[in-house]
């Protein structure tokens, strides 16, 4: 039996790991998010109700769950008073459910303001982020000149931190024109982050070891996913952070062995938003027909997310990294209309044929997709709880999916809500 869950993006995020972590919290006291900040969407409904997270875990909506932001985060204060004004006019008592580390570096104005004029002036060469300012907080941080959310708790001390972080990024301010708060103003601002952060700051490794002792049961929710990790993405199109399992223990204070049981979450197709490779994109009717059932538009940006067949190379790679113990499919139901369906099972690369992907952005833009094809089920599968409802065609193609992959499907999800779930094997069990 597992008493720690990791849940984590296998592909380029969006795969519907919000709604699955809600559904996991059903049986959890405490879950962590460890990495990325408010470039995050994660969406989760709950009957008639969609709520969109984008700093607070998946676990808010659910009475008697502590909701922790780990060290890993980065963390914008004004997104977060946003989000919180957002749940409260809900009636989600967030005050109760909320804790912070003191050590979750600041995404300030100057963050995303830099980050937004960085993209707008790399032009074609441009990431295509969220411009929430990740990269460049993550920058300051590994540069060790972030301000940290226990900074403003000695704000004498912080305003010469800040004046000195100010001044470093004064230049690049100057140079892209950027306008954002001058250093008075965001000196004013501190004051507000204070008094808003304050009531949540808790000692985030002693809280979860306390409910390790206790036989409680902790979820970790990740963000983005494994093909955008800083390290193993296709790098440079990747978010700031390491987005892969190992990051869960370094972004919030345990150790290895605080995880028992990794569940990948898997889009049963493939999507991205922003820019750099991917082998399978579609350009066809089938990738209008997979956009629109899957209505793929980010939920951090409204972007329209990029659709493609499954690429079982790109997933084996990324199960294979992460430890995954079982899959967690997903929007089977948004190909349920498909005549005909692929699966990439391996890439051609200057004659060759590969079996995982190659390093970085610039060989994989080179590989050609080889694919196999299998007939689609052309019935509704929406809201499906039991394997004997779904098609044969859909079944064998979940199948297919895990053998290549080489990891079970334990989960199939069939629709938004929180129940249409085939649930093979409980995570928590
Ligand atoms: P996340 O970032 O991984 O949490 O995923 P997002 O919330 O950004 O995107 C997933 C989208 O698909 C959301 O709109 C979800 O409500 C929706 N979704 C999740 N699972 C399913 C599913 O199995 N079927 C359908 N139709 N929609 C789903
Ligand atoms: P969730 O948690 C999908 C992408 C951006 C861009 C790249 C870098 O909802 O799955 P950043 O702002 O992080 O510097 O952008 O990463 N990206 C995501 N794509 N889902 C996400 O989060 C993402 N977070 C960042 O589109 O390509
Ligand atoms: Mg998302």
């Amino acid at each position: 039996m597992a008493n720690s869950v990791l849940v984590l993006g296998i592909q380029w995020g969006d795969e519907g790991k919000g709604k699955i972590v809600d559904l996991l919290t059903e049986q959890a006291s405490l879950v962590v998010r460890f990495q990325g900040g408010h470039n995050a969407g994660h969406t989760l409904v709950i009957g008639e109700e969609k709520t969109v997270l984008h700093l607070i875990p998946s676990g808010v909506l659910r009475e008697g769950v502590i909701c922790v932001i780990g060290n890993g985060v980065v963390l914008s204060p004004d997104a977060l008073a946003d989000e919180i004004a957002m749940l409260e006019k809900r009636g989600v008592p967030v005050a109760d459910r909320l804790r912070i580390s003191g050590a979750c570096p600041l995404i300030l104005p100057l963050h995303s303001a830099l980050d937004q004029a960085r993209e707008k002036a790399a032009g074609k060469d441009a990431i295509g982020t969220t411009g929430r300012g990740i990269g460049p907080a993550y920058q300051d941080k590994v540069a060790r000149r972030a301000l940290r959310v226990q900074d403003l708790f000695n704000l004498e001390r912080f305003d010469e931190k800040l004046t000195s972080l100010y001044n470093h990024h004064e230049a690049n301010l100057k140079r892209y024109d950027v306008e954002t708060d001058d250093l008075d103003a965001l000196k004013k601002r501190a004051r507000d982050y204070a008094k808003l952060l304050k009531p949540f700051v808790c000692d985030v490794p002693g809280l979860m070891e306390e409910h390790r002792q206790a036989g409680n049961r902790v979820l970790f929710e990740g963000a983005q996913g494994t093909l955008l990790d800083v390290d193993h993405g296709t790098y440079p199109y990747v978010t700031s952070s390491n987005t892969v399992a190992g990051a869960a223990c370094s972004g919030s204070g345990c150790g290895p062995n605080a995880i028992e049981y990794v569940l990948g979450i898997v889009k049963a197709y493939t999507t991205r938003v922003g820019e750099g490779p991917f082998p399978t994109e579609l350009f066809d009717d089938n990738g209008a027909e997979l956009a629109k059932l899957g209505n793929e538009f980010g939920a951090t940006t409204g972007r329209p997310r990029r659709c493609g067949w499954f690429d079982a190379i790109a997933v084996k790679r990324a199960c294979l990294i992460n430890g995954v113990t079982g899959m967690c499919l997903t929007k089977l139901d948004c190909m349920d209309t498909l005549e005909t369906i692929s699966i990439c099972t391996g890439y051609e690369l200057d004659g060759e044929t590969i079996d995982h992907p190659p390093i970085g952005a610039d060989d994989l833009a080179r590989c050609k997709p080889i694919y196999e094809q299998m007939p689609g089920w052309q019935s509704n599968t929406a809201g499906a709880t039991k394997l004997e409802d779904l098609p044969a065609e859909a079944v064998a193609y979940v199948r297919r999916l895990e053998a290549l992959v080489g990891i079970p499907a334990h989960i199939v999800s069939t629709g938004p809500e929180r129940n249409q779930n085939v649930i093979s094997v409980h995570p928590f069990a």
